[in-house]
């Protein structure tokens, strides 16, 4: 089947506030005294916030109650969302309008499928709050990826079918939910290299809309599995 819309993660995908979520986690790890790293950060890609803090948790030595968790994640998100005041729409990453204006011009939909409770603001920071058909967020959902329920809420919200989108993601729980959802997947940045991508490119810079649309690779190119459809 064709597609007919792209599904767009976001942290990662169409701005680079990833390095935002590790600081602010990495600035509370400290100060509980627990040894968060850069290579601990990478699990908490795609994510939700909760289960970030239950990752992270996970490394420290005692029990934390419900009430601290819940200071925790607040606190996590003050830092976070301080950081946030800078975004503008210079930080769009590189070849994100192009494909955005490529794909209305060839009447493809496009939409936003982010697990983050934050995605109103950064999409308005950056200028791109109503740029979309539709957006799925963290907002919006009970289970964070890998389920596949914000991708297939922002799929519903667009009228489409799973077997018509192609999601572009960055983080591995993001292919995971992508592809149990019944949609093909584009893995960007550290997903370029998932064996679960059915196309991939190291940034969205070098992806042509037409090898996008193609939703796969020759099976000569192709990475990892073949594709789900
Ligand atoms: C995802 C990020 O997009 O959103 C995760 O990749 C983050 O790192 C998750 O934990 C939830 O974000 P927020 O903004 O609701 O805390
Ligand atoms: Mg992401």
């Amino acid at each position: 089947m064709s597609i007919t819309a792209v599904i767009f993660d976001l942290d990662g995908v169409i701005v680079s506030t990833d390095e935002f979520h590790f600081q602010a986690w990495k600035r509370l790890a400290d100060e509980a005294g627990i040894v968060f790293t850069r290579h601990d950060n990478e699990a908490l890609r795609g994510v939700s916030r909760a289960e970030s803090l239950e990752i992270i948790l996970a490394k420290s030595k005692r029990l934390w109650s419900q009430d601290e968790k819940n200071r925790m994640m607040e606190t996590k998100n003050t830092y976070y969302r301080d950081s946030l005041q800078t975004l503008s729409p210079q930080d769009i990453l590189p070849g994100v309008m192009r494909i955005l204006k490529e794909l209305k011009q060839a009447g493809v939909a496009i939409a936003i499928g982010s697990s983050s409770k934050n995605t109103p603001l950064i999409l308005q920071k950056i200028g791109l709050a109503s740029a979309f058909d539709a957006v799925a967020d963290g907002n919006d959902i009970q289970k964070s990826k890998p389920d596949p329920e914000v991708f297939l809420l922002a799929a519903q919200r667009l009228g489409k079918s799973p077997a018509e989108c192609l999601v572009v993601e960055d983080a591995e729980a993001g292919l995971m939910a992508a592809r149990s959802g019944g949609m093909r997947v584009l893995g960007v940045g550290g997903a370029a290299a998932s064996a679960l991508a059915d196309l991939s490119a190291p940034t969205l810079a070098t992806m042509e809309v037409q090898t996008l649309l193609k939703g796969d690779l020759d099976a000569e190119e192709a990475v990892g599995l073949p594709a789900m459809s």
